[in-house]
């Protein structure tokens, strides 16, 4: 048996052979060749044929994997048959350009590291058949825009399906007091009209009856570098308000046994707070809010350990693993992703949710942030993504963590690949 890294060597020799080919195109023979060359074959190791099967059928071995790695290819949609041609097999006009959509049941790992895989898959080829308790489920789904995203969206019509279906699996394996967090968009208008759909409202109560989940909090994400919109009902039609925020719901299966600390969160005290509680707390007493408030002379005396958050994000656009992102993209030649999270927003909730060692879990993983935060916070990860580019470009984010490993097929990937 030969060890997993020559077979992953063989397997990039294969793509690079058809990459490097007079018109990308190679006959099986000429093919064959190529890789013993490449890849240091003995000579007999393309022409010895031993019994393979049940039947016991003669065949050689190593012509048989390089079919297998064929196959693999074809269905990455990298190289395709040549139309009325037995045994000839060319680049794809699209490898590399156009976003390669994982067909239904394709499943593979795209990267890995110690903690944590980024499976090339549509989440339910993943989680419909996942038998592992799940502790936090971070994700942002793709939104039910008018104007789809270069990803494709589901229309708000099968919207409320959509979610429940890809996320039922994923509630099927949570731990009592496990979470999901859902990040949607709260602009989503009727037809024609300036007022807001109510499909988030309608999500909220499927999410209940059908799944079981409580809700546990709507948090806004506030974002004031959202470019200005809604277009048409605020900037031409002067008859909204420019957005500033997204929704992200919190639920949970088990209210009594949320498994939520805010300690993992505390944020630092302001220096007017700090000196508050070093001068001993208040000196006055104070009634408010009809005796619902009361200050007395001690209070906020007792120094703690930090602020509890208040349930507001509000994080801008930036942040520097989109920046490092960009910049692989362009390196690589795949598309930029076009709608991309601050890792600061899966990572607040990760630590706020889950403990070292949880399972935290993406379906719609895009450019695999929730894993990024999940590997930095050492939890272990699992994340779907369908659109192959976007993987390649993640990938290179976590290079550096223990145990790093890409899928030779991903270095196909890209104008650029090597
Ligand atoms: C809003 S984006 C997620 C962005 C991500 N949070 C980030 O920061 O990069 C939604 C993603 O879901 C992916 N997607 C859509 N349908 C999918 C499916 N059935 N299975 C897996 N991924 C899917 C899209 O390709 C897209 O990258």
């Amino acid at each position: 048996m030969r060890s997993t890294s020559t077979q992953l060597d063989l397997f990039a020799h294969v793509a690079a052979a058809y990459a490097d080919a007079p018109a990308s195109t190679l006959d099986n023979a000429t093919l064959y060749g190529i890789i013993a060359e490449r890849a240091g074959l003995e000579p007999d190791e393309l022409e010895t044929r031993i019994p393979i099967g049940k039947a016991g059928a003669l065949h050689n071995a190593a012509k048989r994997r390089i079919r297998w790695y064929q196959q693999t290819l074809k269905q990455l949609g990298v190289i395709e048959r040549v139309d009325g041609e037995r045994g000839i097999w060319k680049l794809t006009e699209n490898a590399g350009q156009d976003l390669q959509k994982a067909a239904a049941g394709v499943k593979l790992v795209a990267f890995s590291t110690e903690l944590g895989i980024a499976v090339w898959s549509r989440c339910e080829s993943v989680f419909g058949c996942l038998n592992e308790p799940i502790a936090l489920c971070v994700t942002s789904p793709p939104y039910p825009l008018r104007q789809a995203r270069a990803y494709g969206n589901p229309d708000e019509a099968r919207y409320v399906d959509f979610i429940c279906e890809a996320l039922e699996p994923v509630v099927r394996n949570l731990i009592a007091g496990g979470s999901v967090v859902l990040n949607i968009s709260n602009d989503i208008f009727e037809a024609k009209s300036p007022a807001r759909s109510l499909y988030v409202e309608r999500l909220i109560l499927a999410l209940h009856d059908r799944l079981g989940l409580w809700l546990m909090d709507r948090m806004p994400w506030v974002n004031f570098s959202k470019p200005p919109g809604p277009t048409w009902w605020a900037c031409v039609n002067r008859v909204q308000l420019t957005t500033a925020y997204e929704p992200v719901f919190w639920f949970t299966n088990d209210p009594a046994r949320v498994r939520s600390d805010n300690r993992r969160v505390l944020e630092a005290h302001s220096d007017r707070h700090l000196r508050l509680m070093q001068a001993g707390g208040a000196q006055r007493s104070a009634i408010y809010g009809d005796g619902a408030y009361r200050i007395r002379p001690d209070s906020y005396g007792r120094l703690t350990e930090g602020k509890i958050p208040r349930n507001v994000i509000q994080r801008g656009h930036a942040c520097n693993d989109t920046l490092a992102y960009r910049q692989h993209a362009a390196a690589i030649g795949v598309p930029t992703h076009g709608a991309m999270q601050p890792t600061s927003i899966p990572d607040f909730f990760i630590r706020f949710l889950t403990e070292p060692g949880d399972l935290v879990v993406d379906t719609f993983g895009g450019t695999i942030r929730t894993g990024l935060a999940a590997e930095r916070l050492g939890r272990r990860w699992l994340v779907t993504e369908w659109i192959l580019q976007y993987l390649r470009g993640a990938a290179e984010l976590f290079r550096d963590f223990p145990g790093f490993g890409m899928h030779p097929a991903l270095a196909t990937v890209g104008k650029k690949a090597c």
